[in-house]
């Protein structure tokens, strides 16, 4: 059956995570990811040359979203689908511990000032976290033109404890195809990987799993005044912070727009006010989801006790 071009980067908050892979491609087959594809070429090509695989891309960028679904379906792919969300919480929250066979990321933003380095990739967090879903003799591979960066990385993995047959290199051509490879060869700059195979398993905490139903608070009476003056005000939790940024006002409910951080990790949602003939329910709007961490949980919670009467 044809799929429309649009149809190969998936919605996970609507999912239960993590997901089970083998009812989403409908096949049990080995899983291969790759974070921050950029064009797709990389991902695409792996997956065309290896059928009897499934492949899975994250990415920030929604032309690189659009660029590489363009791809797949010129290719008629059934095994590669991509989720537009920060690759270290996709990673994280949607497989499970010893789930991937293979993980890249080639040519990663360096990100080079101190201010942006919690975009980086080079992050204890992430490796834990790439050892955890890592089967084990499975491989954790990096590639980047700035070679202090495949070094950090190296020196992380090797301080894990879960790795072995750590190897780093040096490229002066070509040699996975991407648009940034090509760019930084052709200004005559080489580049370095870091190639490292999982031999020792440690789980990690996640944030998401073990409860699919939207949170949800019924309440008896709401104090409409205090509701009202919600906007800007902020809220604490021991892993982070949410902020309500603006309140919306229709016949029978209020909408509370409300951005989220933990760890760096940010989300925009709305969480909604609604009458109804019993008292009133607070509960993650539908229309604008946010994936269920703790402190989004956390602020259905904490909006229904503070508009209580
Ligand atoms: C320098 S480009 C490299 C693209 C491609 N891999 C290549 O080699 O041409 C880095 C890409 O990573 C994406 N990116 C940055 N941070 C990301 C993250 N945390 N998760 C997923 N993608 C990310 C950016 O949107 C960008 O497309």
């Amino acid at each position: 059956m044809d799929v429309g071009v649009f149809s190969y980067c998936i919605d996970a908050k609507k999912l239960t995570l993590p997901i089970d892979w083998r009812i989403f491609f409908n096949r049990e087959a080995e899983l291969v990811a790759e974070l921050g594809f950029g064009n797709g070429e990389f991902l695409v090509n792996l997956a065309k040359e290896n059928p009897s695989r499934n492949y899975v891309g994250f990415e920030t960028s929604l032309v690189s979203i659009v660029k590489i679904q363009k791809r797949i379906h010129a290719e008629r792919l059934d095994n590669v689908r991509v989720f537009m969300v920060d690759g270290r919480f996709g990673l994280r929250e949607f497989f499970e511990d010893e789930s991937l066979q293979e993980i890249y990321v080639n040519f990663p933003c360096p990100w080079p000032k101190k201010c942006h380095a919690h975009k980086r990739f080079t992050d204890e967090g992430f490796v834990r976290t790439v050892a955890a879903v890592l089967r084990r003799g499975g491989f954790f591979q990096l590639t980047s033109d700035a070679d202090w960066y495949v070094y950090d990385m190296a020196k992380l993995i090797e301080a894990s404890g879960c790795f072995g047959e750590i190897s780093v290199w040096k490229n002066e051509r070509v040699v996975l195809g991407t648009r940034y490879e090509r760019k930084w060869l052709s200004q005559g700059k080489v580049s370095f990987t870091v190639k490292a195979v999982k031999v020792n398993h440690k789980t990690i905490e996640r944030w998401t799993w073990g409860e699919s139903a939207m949170p949800h608070v019924h309440i008896k009476n709401v104090d409409v005044d205090r509701l009202l003056q919600l906007k800007g005000q902020v809220f604490h939790h021991e892993r982070g912070v949410f902020v309500v940024k603006d309140v919306y006002v229709s016949e029978n409910e209020y909408l509370l727009r409300a951005v989220s951080n933990e760890s760096n990790f940010q989300q925009r949602y709305f969480i909604s006010v609604e009458k109804k003939e019993d008292g009133w329910l607070v509960k993650l709007d539908p229309d604008a989801l946010a994936y269920r961490t703790f402190v989004v949980k956390f602020s259905v919670k904490k909006i229904a006790e503070v508009i209580t009467t």
